[in-house]
């Protein structure tokens, strides 16, 4: 039997490679944050994950940027790269391969994918003239331009004429649409497929995948007058570091991506452009690619003129990486836009965090402590109280599987909060503090701690794919052992499962003591 054939399928999570031209920011914060959330959650499911993640490094955008500080290219790249590695280690961001495209791996790769293509004798040489917009490193048609600029940045474009190899794009628009039309969960949300099929309607041209104008990247084999269109490059960055072309063991374990995240400013690059390279080079398409949406700040768009760029390593050290974490993954369905606002942080941290949750987990070991010397006790047989107690937590885990699973983040906390306000209102009910001074209720009392305990275990699993650390000190506070949510290993190597169990807490454990997880903060 052959390695391929023994070696399970990973779930192959991507995050887009990020241009070091720019240093990152809110936006950036946000696709990874969410790629990890996915990995963190499939790994609670039992899943084996590999998440990649990595920057984009050439192009003209790039070689500009390097000239305008006096650096060459890979010197800007190599100071910019650790910025974006630093603000992953901050954000617990748990990948498994961080890629640059200037690796001499990747370059071997993205020629590789290139002969495979022009073997298929899809790639012809011709000459482009159109509208140029360097930031994004895209041509456009006069019709597309808008009052004569580009239509994703606005800003002027300029009229380049170049002599250029050519990918006969057009050829694959047809079995494009089919597969579209065959698989709805290749593009996602759904509000994204109809975008593409409509971009569909008005026909493919070839694309124009080599440049000469400047020389800061990959050479066209066989001629390296031309470097290869960055965004061909870029993309192949997922087929690289899957193993593509010389390590077939790895790129069967790997690919195809089950799904490629995204921001919503580069799906056509990758639902058009990439499956289309894909199938002239006779390699399997991705499962599925989503698009979320795009952050405004204080209702503004977020840019550098404006002055309102959000640096996500500042709101870490304000409000620690687990309310960061939190609000990005809470505040917004995944695939719509959304405001990034100072009030609504604050809002949603005081709120749901410290009062609902923090309260929560403070009160009830506070009264283990106090009530039950520390120690868990076993529970009576369940009153309907008890009953209502479970039967919420499992309905909590239930909506919050389905949801997570479908990258509906918003909707997988939203689904555990009905169980933590049900906790609450459970304890205020049975009044442990009344139970406490009647020697014959100690039995309730027990019962009742116990259970309030199991609500906590049981969020504590849930919310650690979003809030690591914070699930982490739960765990730890709950007295839990084994418990190392570091580098990605999940509470103890618990799993989803164990949240699907009511009853599973110890008898006997020491609880820890109580330290806040979230306090509250000013707005
Ligand atoms: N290098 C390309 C991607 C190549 S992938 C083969 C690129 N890089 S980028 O650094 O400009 O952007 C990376 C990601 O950041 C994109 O997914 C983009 O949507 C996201 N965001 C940038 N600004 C954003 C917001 N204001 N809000 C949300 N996401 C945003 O594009």
């Amino acid at each position: 039997m052959s390695e391929t054939y023994t070696m399970a399928k990973a779930f192959f999570i991507t995050t887009p490679i990020y241009y070091v031209n720019d240093v990152p920011h809110l936006g950036h914060a946000y696709t990874t944050v969410a790629a990890d959330t996915l990995a963190r959650f499939k790994r609670l499911e039992g899943r084996e994950v590999f998440l990649l993640t990595g920057t984009d490094e050439h192009g003209q955008k790039v070689e500009k940027a390097a000239r305008e500080y006096g650096e060459t290219p890979i010197q800007l790249a190599d100071r910019v790269v650790n910025r974006y590695k630093d603000l992953w280690t901050r954000l617990q961001i748990t990948h498994d391969r961080f890629i640059r495209t200037t690796e001499p791996h990747h370059r071997h790769a993205v020629q590789a994918i290139y002969r495979a293509v022009q073997a298929n004798g899809d790639i012809y040489l011709g000459e482009y003239e159109d509208w140029y917009c360097t930031p994004c490193e895209t041509f456009w048609t006069e019709k597309e331009l808008v009052e004569g600029r580009c239509p994703s940045c606005g800003r002027p474009v300029e009229r380049l004429k170049e002599a250029s190899y050519f990918f006969r794009m057009s050829k694959y628009e047809e079995p494009l649409r089919r597969h579209i039309e065959a698989h709805p969960e290749f593009i996602q949300p759904a509000s994204r497929r109809n975008e593409i099929l409509g971009f569909l309607k008005e026909g493919l041209r070839d694309l124009s995948v080599s440049r000469t104008t400047f020389a800061w990247g990959i050479p066209v084999p066989d001629d390296p007058r031309h470097v290869i269109y960055v965004w061909f490059d870029a993309l192949t960055n997922y087929l690289s570091a899957a193993g593509y072309p010389d390590a077939p063991g790895e790129l069967a374990r790997l690919w195809p991506a089950d799904v490629h995240i995204i921001g919503k400013d580069i799906l056509r690059f990758h639902a058009v452009y990439w499956p289309t390279f894909l199938m002239a080079a006779r390699l399997a398409l991705p499962e599925a690619v989503f698009a979320h949406g795009w952050w405004t700040v204080e209702g503004q768009k977020m840019s550098k003129s404006l002055g309102n760029v959000v640096e996500p390593g500042a709101l870490v050290e304000e409000f620690g990486v687990d309310a960061v974490r939190y609000f990005l993954l809470r505040e917004v369905p995944f695939g719509q836009d959304g405001d990034f606002s100072r009030t609504a942080f604050v809002h949603r941290l005081n709120g749901e965090l410290a009062n609902d949750l923090g309260n929560l987990l403070n009160r009830t070991l506070t009264m283990v402590q106090r009530y039950l010397q520390g120690r868990v006790a076993r529970p009576e047989a369940p009153g309907p109280l008890d009953e209502e107690l479970r039967d919420t937590a499992a309905e909590a885990v239930r909506g919050y599987r389905t949801a997570m699973a479908e990258l509906g983040f918003s909707r997988g906390l939203q689904s555990l909060w009905p169980l933590v306000n049900l906790a609450n209102k459970y304890v205020d009910e049975n009044a442990p503090w009344t139970l406490a001074k009647e020697p014959a209720k100690a039995s309730r009392l027990r019962t009742v701690l116990y259970h309030a305990l199991e609500a906590l275990r049981i969020t504590a699993i849930c919310l650690s794919p979003v809030m690591p650390g914070a699930a982490e000190k739960m765990w730890q506070q709950l007295g839990l052992q084994g418990s190392s949510v570091v580098g990605g290993e999940t509470l103890g190597g618990h799993r989803l499962a164990d949240a699907e169990q009511w009853g599973r807490f110890p008898e006997g454990t020491a609880v820890g003591r109580p330290s806040p997880l979230f306090p509250r903060v000013e707005g």
